[in-house]
């Protein structure tokens, strides 16, 4: 499947509402990467198959997505830093199932940190049973305090959020320490933030499975970045779908839609995600 043919800068700032997209250069990027064909994960896919909990990781709808967002980090980082990947350092902040750390580490970085927190619950590396942490052997930094990372300030060009921003317990103080340990100039990518008017995130409540107490709209992932030195170079909403427990017969076809409504389409308002990448300015 070759890559969706990339739509002007000019185009997709027309077709998205004005101020979805703070810098014209990003967002072609984004479209790029997300829309590429990349192999799955078939090491994580075997491992996942084996334990319940990791399953959304052997479907491949569901596996696809940690896929690119994982190449877009690589791919933005070099454009933004101008040099290779195997010069960043990289943190990947609440890793939970360690997936995300391995398919970093694949993709040859400087440097990948992996931490969570010690005390945190069942989606923490330190309260489930985490066969990809041990298989590939990811050194993950327990977390002893709720905010207050372990780090040397300015230590990390890369701080990832898999799902972790909705979950910390002191937004602003967690946020500032994502401020202190980037580098200046260092990239905080943002991903799967519940959004506010996702019909996903509705349908999870009326049945009962409040898992999110967070939602975020556009005008305040603005407002928690504003005053702590993090500028917005790009935001945009995902996931209009549900992926990790629907078995799509082809994923990428899907995926492909998926993107198109989120991207070209007001249903993206609807899409279970808003996700964003932010720079510490010096
Ligand atoms: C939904 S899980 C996401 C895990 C992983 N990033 C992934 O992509 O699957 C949320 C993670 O956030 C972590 N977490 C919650 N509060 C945190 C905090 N204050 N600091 C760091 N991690 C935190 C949890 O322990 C858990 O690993």
């Amino acid at each position: 499947m070759a890559p969706m043919q990339l739509t002007p800068a000019s185009r997709i700032q027309e077709q998205q509402s004005p101020s979805m997209s703070s810098d014209d250069s990003v967002s072609p990027l984004r479209s790029k990467i997300f829309a590429a064909e990349w192999p799955l994960d078939e090491q994580i896919r075997e491992i996942a198959s084996t334990v319940p909990s990791h399953s959304f990781l052997a479907n491949p709808a569901g596996q696809y997505s940690c896929i690119y967002l994982t190449q877009f980090v690589k791919a933005f980082s070099e454009k933004h830093f101008g040099r290779s990947f195997s010069s960043v350092r990289v943190l990947d902040w609440g890793c939970g199932k360690g997936h995300v750390s391995k398919l970093i580490r694949d993709l040859g970085p400087g440097q990948v940190n992996s931490c969570d927190l010690f005390s945190g619950g069942g989606h923490s590396t330190f309260g489930q049973e985490v066969p990809i942490i041990k298989h590939f052997d990811i050194q993950v930094d327990p977390l002893q305090h709720e905010y207050i990372l372990p780090y040397d300030s300015e230590a990390f060009d890369v701080l990832l959020s898999f799902g972790v921003l909705e979950h910390v317990s002191n937004e602003p103080a967690s946020l500032g320490e994502i401020a202190r340990v980037l580098k200046p100039e260092g990239l905080f990518f943002c991903f799967f933030l519940p959004a506010r008017f996702s019909w996903t995130q509705w349908i999870a409540r009326k049945r009962g499975e409040d898992y999110h107490d967070r939602l975020y709209s556009e005008a305040k992932v603005r407002a928690i970045l504003s005053g702590i030195g993090l500028e917005m170079l790009d935001i945009w909403y995902r996931q209009l779908l549900p992926k990790n427990s629907v078995h799509y017969p082809k994923f990428r076809m899907f995926e492909r839609f998926d993107l198109f409504m989120t991207e070209h389409t007001p249903l993206r308002q609807l899409a279970t995600n808003i996700e964003f990448v932010s720079v510490k300015r010096r």
